[in-house]
């Protein structure tokens, strides 16, 4: 059993996850997942890992609620346990002295780029931002990025922020302002993560992505999370999450992920109608 140290809403529908796990937090570096199980009778989830304090024992997580298994996890308090916290998981991204590397978040992936930020900063480069978000009341951890990154640009639906438009502009824009740029990592929803890979790829920006197809073990063994890249079939959970963008099969990608699209839908029903607490 792994205790909840803090569970909160960061803004509407994204909340933050601190969990103790400190074998966990002894091992994590930037882009590994862990897979958590809300309750005894739940499914094996993976988030990815958006901050960890070694000697606090702790690892943090930013989940958006979107099914029954994020739900569960929404109702946690700090105090309670969950069966099931493993990880770290997936091959760490990759960090070195690139030149300018820009980093395009959204969603829960302003949260798991965090420490690739950090990262990045810190092995030299210049680190320049884009956080998309649908209005500027969804933007969070802004003072992070501003504390470690060269430029932050922000883009929203809402025309917030300072933002004319939202990704994938914003970022053509980037490219444009901040070239040559040695790569875009993008992590957050799938389509997104595919805009950002269709606006560099006339350019030939090597672009990183951070997949986040269905998982069940997280090992290799089940075949889940099975994508396509270069031609050749991975895994997602050994042979990722990071991918080169530019190579990747995204219809398979976006195909695949709606395997279980009916019996999300029914699960979520029925735990309304029976558990909802
Ligand atoms: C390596 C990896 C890392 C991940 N990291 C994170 C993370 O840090 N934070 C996070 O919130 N999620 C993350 N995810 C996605 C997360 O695992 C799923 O959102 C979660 O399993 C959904 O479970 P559920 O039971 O709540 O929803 P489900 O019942 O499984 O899904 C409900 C519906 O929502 C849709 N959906 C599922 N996920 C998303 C999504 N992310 N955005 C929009 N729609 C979605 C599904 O297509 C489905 O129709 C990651 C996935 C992977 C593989
Ligand atoms: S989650 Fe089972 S093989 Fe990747």
């Amino acid at each position: 059993m792994a205790k909840i140290l803090d569970r909160k809403r960061l803004v509407p529908n994204l909340h933050l996850l601190e969990v103790h796990a400190p074998e966990v937090a002894r091992k994590c570096r930037p882009g590994q997942f862990v897979i958590i199980m809300p309750d005894e009778h739940g499914e094996r989830i993976p988030l990815s890992i958006a901050d960890w304090d070694a000697e606090r024992g702790s690892v943090t997580a930013v989940f958006l609620v979107v099914g029954t298994s994020t739900r569960k996890l929404a109702a946690l308090k700090a105090g309670d346990e969950v069966p099931v916290f493993v990880g770290p998981l997936g091959r760490p991204s990759e960090i070195g002295s690139f030149g300018t590397v820009i980093l395009a978040a959204g969603c829960f992936g302003i949260g798991a780029l965090w420490p690739t930020a950090r990262a990045l900063k810190a092995a030299g480069n210049k680190v320049v931002a884009l956080i998309d978000a649908k209005a500027e009341h969804l933007v969070y951890w802004k003072d992070r990025y501003l504390s470690v990154c060269d430029k932050v640009r922000f883009s929203s639906r809402d025309h917030a922020l300072a933002s004319k438009d939202f990704v994938p502009r914003p970022l053509e824009e980037l490219l444009k302002a901040e070239a040559p740029v040695a790569r875009v990592i993008a992590v957050g929803c799938t389509y997104l993560m595919y805009a950002c890979a269709q606006a560099t790829k006339p350019l030939g920006v090597r672009t990183i992505v951070s997949l986040n197809p269905i998982m069940v073990d997280g090992t290799g063994m089940c075949g889940a999370c099975r994508c396509t890249a270069a031609g050749k079939t991975k895994f997602a959970c050994v042979d990722g999450p990071d991918f080169d963008a530019h190579q990747l099969d995204w219809e398979e990608l976006f195909t695949r992920r709606k395997s279980y699209f009916d019996d999300e839908i029914r699960s979520l029903c029925r735990w309304e109608e029976t558990e909802l607490p």
